[in-house]
This record gives C-alpha cells, sequence and structure tokens, in this order.
C-alpha cells in the first residue's frame, strides 16, 4: 500500500529527486576530489555580508548541487515565506503569531504595522527607556536603595532569557563596563543562585528578572529567592531600586512585587530564542551602554537586509541554510559541530544549540503530518582550541561524519606576541585536515612505520565552513547571530516545519510540577515504576 505524501511535502519537489541523484552520483567523490585542480573553488563558493566572508569551499558540493539547491528553494517557496516572515504574517501557525524579531531592529520612521499596531514605533519607545535606565546604571545617575552605584547585574532567565544575554556579555565582554560584574543565574539548582550571589553587596546588585512569560519556574524561583536575599539585607522598600523585570506579562510582573514603571517590555512575536536583541539584552544594553546595543542591532539589520535583498546566489544565510539541508537530508549528516576560535564567542555554541534544535527540531510539519525525513540537526561545540584536545579525534577519525563550522575573529582585541596568528593557524589546520584530510600515502610518505599508517590516515570529507570576521564588535555580533537566525528559517521552511514554536518542552515542565507535588507532599501521586523507585531512591539518600 503506499501512502499519499501531503502535497506540501519536500521531497515531491523536482529538485528533491535531483539532489537524491546528485547525492548517490557524488558518493565517490570526497571534498578533496572537488578540491584538487580548482584554484578558483575558494574564490567561487566564498561569500560576504554585513563584514561576515563564509567560505564554503570545504563543503561536499559543486555546481550542480547548488543549482538544485537553488531549485529547491524556490519550489519550496522560501523567499515568499521570508517576505510574509518580514512582513508580520502569522507564520507560526501553531501559536497563531508573528515571526518579528526583524522589527527589533528596524529604525525609528522605517514604520510596520502588524495586526493594527505600529510595532516600529513600540520597539523604538522600549528602547529609550531601556537606554535611560542603561546608561543611568553605567553613570551612577540610577543608584540602589542606600545611595551607592551598582556594582553587580545579575540576570536570572533560563533559556532564551539567559543564552543570548550570557553569550552576548562574554563576546562583548572587552568593550564591556568593567566597573560592573555581570553574572547570568539560570538553573533551579540552588547552587546557580548561591554561588552567583555569595560575594556580592545587595546594596550595590541590580537584578534583571528576564521571562517572556514570567511563569517560568526556574526564573520565578531564583526571583524569589534573589528577592530574600535582597529584603533580609535591605528591606522590602529596596525591591524597586534593586529589581528590573523584563517580560511580555506585565501583569505577572505586578503580582510579583516588581513595579511595572522598572518593566521593559516586548511582545508574543517574539520568540524567547529570538529575543537577545529585545529587552532582554537589557544586561548587555548595561554591559556595552547604548551605542553599543545599537551597533549590535545595526549588525542584525544589515544582515536581515542582505538576507531580504540579495539574489540566492549572493544570499548566505540562504546558501547557509541549504548546505545544512543537503549535509542533513543528501549526506546523511547528524550534528554540525560549532567550532569559534575565539574565547569570546565561548557561549556562542550553546546559544547556538538553542536556536537551532529547540527553532527546528520537530518531527510533525504545519498541517501536524509527520515527517519522513530528517529535519534539525544536532548543534553543539566548545572553543578551539580546547576541543581540538578533546574531542577532535572523533571529528577527525571517528565513524560518524560531523560537519563544522569553524569561525574565525582575525583581529584580537587582546595581542601578546605571536598568539593570534598560533590560534588562526590552528583553525586553518583543522578546517583543512577535517575536509581533505590525508591519505596512506601521505602518511607512509612521511617515513610512518608500515603497521601504523592505518592509524594515522585522516578520511577527511567532513565538511567545513570557514566564517572569517575581521573583529568582534557588537555590530558582528549581531550580523553573525542574525545570519544563523535566517539559516535556521531557510531550513524550517525547506521541511515546512513551525520553526518558531516549542510544544516539546512543555510536558515536561508539567510532569516536573507533578512529582514536585510527591515531593513536597503537597499533592501526593504516584507514577510510572520508574519515577516511583527514583523518588523512593532520592528519599533514602537524602
Ligand atoms: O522551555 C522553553 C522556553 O519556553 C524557551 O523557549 C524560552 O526561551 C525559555 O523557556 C524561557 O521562557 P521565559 O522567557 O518565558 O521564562
Amino acid at each position: 500500500m503506499t501512502t499519499q505524501l501531503p502535497s506540501d511535502d519536500p521531497t515531491r519537489t523536482a529538485a528533491w529527486s535531483t539532489l537524491s541523484r546528485l547525492a548517490a552520483g557524488l558518493s565517490d567523490t570526497t571534498i578533496r576530489d572537488l578540491s584538487e585542480g580548482s584554484p578558483m573553488r575558494p574564490a567561487m563558493l566564498t561569500r560576504e555580508a554585513a563584514g561576515i566572508h563564509a567560505d564554503f569551499s570545504r563543503q561536499r558540493v559543486n555546481a550542480e548541487v547548488f543549482a538544485a539547491l537553488f531549485a529547491l528553494a524556490e519550489e519550496r517557496g522560501v523567499a515568499g515565506l521570508r517576505d510574509r516572515t518580514l512582513s508580520g504574517d502569522h507564520i507560526n501557525v501553531t501559536e497563531d503569531r508573528a515571526v518579528l524579531h526583524t522589527a527589533l531592529r528596524r529604525l525609528p520612521g522605517d514604520a510596520l504595522t502588524v495586526d493594527g499596531q505600529d510595532v516600529t514605533a513600540d520597539v523604538n519607545a522600549v528602547l529609550d527607556r531601556m537606554s535611560v535606565f542603561a546608561d543611568g546604571v553605567r553613570s551612577g545617575a540610577w543608584l540602589g536603595a542606600t545611595g551607592m552605584r551598582i556594582a553587580a547585574v545579575v540576570n536570572i532567565g533560563i533559556g532564551g532569557s539567559d543564552l543570548g544575554p550570557a553569550m552576548a556579555y562574554q563576546a562583548l565582554r572587552h568593550s564591556s563596563d568593567r566597573d560592573i560584574d555581570f553574572r547570568f543565574v539560570s538553573n533551579v539548582d540552588p547552587t546557580d543562585m548561591t554561588e552567583a550571589i555569595r560575594d556580592l553587596d545587595p546594596a550595590t546588585t541590580l537584578f534583571i528578572v528576564a521571562s517572556k512569560t514570567f511563569t517560568t519556574l526556574e526564573t520565578m524561583t531564583n526571583a524569589q529567592s534573589a528577592r530574600a536575599w535582597l529584603v533580609a539585607s535591605l528591606g522590602e522598600d529596596a525591591v524597586s531600586r534593586h529589581f528590573v523585570a523584563v517580560s511580555t506579562n506585565a501583569e505577572k510582573v505586578a503580582a510579583f512585587g516588581i513595579d511595572t514603571a522598572n518593566m521593559f517590555g516586548f511582545w508574543d512575536w517574539v520568540g524567547g530564542r529570538y529575543s537577545m536583541d529585545s529587552a532582554i539584552g537589557l544586561s548587555t544594553m548595561i554591559a556595552i551602554g547604548s551605542a553599543g546595543f545599537r551597533d549590535l542591532l545595526a549588525g542584525f539589520r544589515a544582515m536581515d537586509e542582505h538576507f531580504a535583498t540579495a539574489p540566492p546566489a549572493e544570499n548566505v544565510p540562504l546558501v547557509m541554510g541549504l548546505l545544512s539541508v543537503w549535509n542533513r537530508n543528501f549526506l546523511g549528516i547528524q550534528t554540525t559541530a560549532v567550532l569559534p576560535y575565539s574565547q569570546y564567542l565561548s557561549r556562542f555554541p550553546a546559544y547556538l544549540q538553542q536556536l537551532t534544535m529547540e527553532s527546528n527540531g520537530k518531527s510533525v510539519r504545519l498541517d501536524g503530518s509527520p515527517v519522513h525525513y530528517e529535519t534539525g540537526g544536532i548543534y553543539w561545540g566548545e572553543p578551539g582550541t580546547n576541543g581540538q584536545h578533546s574531542f577532535y579525534q572523533l571529528l577527525h577519525q571517528g565513524t560518524s561524519t560531523v560537519a563544522c563550522d569553524v569561525i574565525v575573529v582575525a583581529a584580537t582585541d587582546n595581542p601578546i606576541d605571536g598568539m593570534q596568528d598560533m590560534l588562526v593557524a590552528n583553525a586553518l589546520a583543522q578546517a583543512s585536515v577535517l575536509a581533505l584530510g590525508r591519505s596512506a600515502e601521505e602518511v607512509a610518505a612521511d617515513g610512518t612505520a608500515a603497521e601504523l599508517v592505518a592509524h594515522k590516515v585522516m578520511p577527511g570529507n567532513r565538511p567545513v565552513s570557514v566564517i572569517m570576521v575581521q573583529r568582534l564588535d557588537a555590530f558582528t555580533l549581531g550580523a553573525l547571530v542574525a545570519l544563523y537566525e535566517h539559516s535556521v528559517f531557510v531550513q524550517g521552511a525547506i521541511w515546512g516545519v513551525d520553526s518558531f514554536d516549542q510544544w516539546g518542552v512543555e510536558l515536561g515542565k508539567k510532569v516536573a510540577m507533578g512529582i514536585l507535588g510527591e515531593l513536597t507532599g503537597s499533592e501526593p501521586a504516584t507514577f510510572d515504576a520508574s519515577t516511583d523507585a527514583s523518588i523512593a531512591l532520592y528519599r533514602s539518600l537524602t
């Protein structure tokens, strides 16, 4: 019996069939085969946008594959969906919401009316309020309850309300206000909060409670404990000088006891993992100043404009997204390692994990029909060169093929004799060996003992993108994040999934509440046998 595939199925497109055929035809062709004798390949396969140079010459693709990928984008209506998204259509169908993180970076005056509301005006009004507040904290115009300057900012949030701000602070630390200490508390493990505040003075500490919904268990619990810590030392009246909120939910913010005058809002059309450039970025703005934050937005905007207008062959996020689909669906690669050769980007892989996997980790399409092809890949990573001394062994010689994004920052903010060249040499060496490998003949030619040759052969053929920027400033970071945001969008559009919902994380939260009821005795319950056994073991150990 043949199953009727839904009409909106990417595998029914002519381009999908072509790509399947091309992948089969390339099965014996390595990246080395494609590269050798093609000195123009790097020039032909490197694209630039908003200061980001993306070299795709180490991908396992040829001109025919590129043509078929662009045809796939055409058949799947990627450009049309992009335009509908940018104009505020409710493309997040399961939540009936617009998806408008791009509106967060529109310039004042560049009006966009969505659902009867001028969203650009709303965005810029919040930005102006944030600017006054953030610059006030930096200048000392905003003081704690006892009249002391703020010396520590603690962002309390989780997921998109933590990962973006934590990543951005780390990335832009060089240009941050070094008189203020920034900390990020996300885990409901009491250790996270305890360690974050143990050496802080409540009189000089500002808490930002960042939560889109203002109902997230971890964040609310951490916020309550921070509040208790502050009140124990400074009293109730101090709360309004030491707590501000970032949320879409004014009612819950007020119920928590934070004056809504000290709340910075955003909107349901900003997904949590797409929110680091909304008010969720308040800690970033305090760290780098309001002008620095506007530079960050300018970087996002430059990449948005590029994505919206560049022709397909020049369009970096489109090409990047299509290559991810090629690797995932046609070369069978399940995972991508994100390898920033920049200590400042050490949290970037963690940030991308949520962006990519919460967005495209879906098994049903927009109409609820199950997919019968692979969707979102697994993203993970660590900064080089540390990763080289850890998991790169598997990247080079393991049985799984891992695609790699090698991110290189050309100019360092911290020059120390020769170290930057050493760092970049490592990045380029890894990219080369991962893609091109080393044959038995080459290994033997080095004088390797015959019995060791097999151990030293490097299969290569790992697809690598080398993404290089001149320096890591706010503008570049914005452009880099937007590049990945749009690449994720392209992948979701090809697969026909809703990249902007996250139903998969909801059930776990609900079940946790039930188990909590049993653990605290407030609502005794029994669960499956394994859970009951684990609860019993936990009790016996505490
Ligand atoms: O659990 C997933 C999630 O909903 C993420 O999508 C979101 O970024 C995170 O939780 C935090 O949510 P909130 O900002 O509402 O506290």
